[in-house]
């Protein structure tokens, strides 16, 4: 039995290591191993022997198994590592290798721009205050003093949802929604947000736009003040020798009403930028209309107030010398990579 015993190792063993794959693993172990398997049958036939070899012969025939046992595990570990090497070289994914890292982004330059205009705002009172970027037509226009059908209107491209409803076209309906928040309270807000506008898109004009809205409502509140804000915006965004200049102009919703421009970087010298003309445009702006006010909730006998519309994008052109302002939305990283 002994021999029979010593014979079966060897077999198991020299076939163990004549395996190739994997898949012939469970037939090898069946055959030697397995509850049918050679071994268990040798230790079946123990009781063909006296009994006073009996014990011996099963420790013997249990170290066997327990051998093979080992052996198998330590086969199957080898067999496996060379599929998946043999894997890895003919297919192209290493699921093994580490992932290539995400490279961290970075703040979008309108993030960036809109950030240090609050902070400049921030500096002289202002909290910023967020309005809804789908309005109805009664707060984008109506509360506004534009009424329907009112040419005005014209000064506006809008997407309309339908008849009642609009992609806001600026952010000034904001203004009534701090007004109505903030009654009876003075306020210093600046309201920010994403716009849009119905309209060609070209290198100077996109149909969606970030404005900044400012609004200060109190007691004796007057055009100087505004006209001061701007200025101390323009020198500590642009730099201390920014001159601003005022121009009389028209909104519905302000009264008196001006166009803001501060002196271009070339010093009148004349550019591209400026168009020669040494100004460039910063903001509409003007004294709230008193059926602004009232429509806030606030007596235009007893408060008054000023207003100021800004683009972002192109504020962020002209300091970074920008030509397009379709770069903003494409989400082409080779411009973004460089804000
Ligand atoms: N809402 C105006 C625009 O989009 C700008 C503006 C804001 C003008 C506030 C006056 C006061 O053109």
């Amino acid at each position: 039995m002994l021999e029979q015993i010593n014979n079966l190792r060897e077999r198991g063993q020299n076939e163990l290591n004549a395996l190739t794959g994997t898949d012939q693993l469970p037939e090898w172990y069946h055959r030697y191993l397995g509850r049918k398997g050679d071994l268990t049958s040798l230790l079946r036939q123990l009781k063909t022997l006296p009994a006073e070899e009996r014990p011996e012969m099963g420790k013997v025939i249990n170290k066997v198994k327990q051998e093979l046992q080992k052996l198998f595990e330590s086969r199957q570990q080898t067999l496996r590592e060379s599929k998946l090497d043999l894997q890895l070289e003919i297919d192209d994914l290493d699921v093994s290798l580490p992932g290539r890292p995400c490279t961290p982004g970075h703040l979008h330059l309108t993030t960036q721009t809109l950030r240090r205009i609050y902070q400049i705002f921030r500096e002289m009172g202002f909290q910023v205050y967020e309005a809804p970027e789908v309005e109805s037509d009664e707060f984008n226009f109506q509360l506004l003093n534009i009424p329907q059908y009112h040419p005005s209107r014209d000064m506006w491209d809008t997407f309309w949802v339908n008849d009642k409803v609009v992609l806001r076209t600026h952010t000034s309906p904001g203004q009534i929604w701090a007004m109505r928040e903030y009654f009876p309270e003075p306020i210093r807000v600046i309201l920010p947000g994403k716009c849009y506008r119905y309209e060609q898109i070209t290198p100077r004009s996109e149909h969606q736009f970030y404005q900044v809205e400012g609004l200060a409502i109190g007691k004796n509140i007057r055009l100087t003040d505004l006209i001061g804000v701007m200025g101390e915006f323009a020198h500590k965004m642009y730099g201390e020798e920014r001159k601003i200049r005022i121009r009389g102009s028209y909104f519905p919703f302000t009264e008196p009403s001006i166009e803001i421009d501060m002196s271009c970087s070339c010093e009148n010298k004349g550019c591209r930028l400026c168009k020669n003309t040494g100004w460039l445009e910063v903001a509409g702006a003007g004294m709230v209309h008193p059926v602004v006010l009232s429509n806030g909730g606030y007596d235009p006998e007893e408060w008054t107030g000023f207003a100021f519309g800004m683009g972002v994008e192109r504020p962020a052109l002209l300091k970074h010398n920008i030509d397009d302002i379709r770069y903003f939305y494409n989400n082409d990283l080779r411009f973004l990579h460089q804000f």
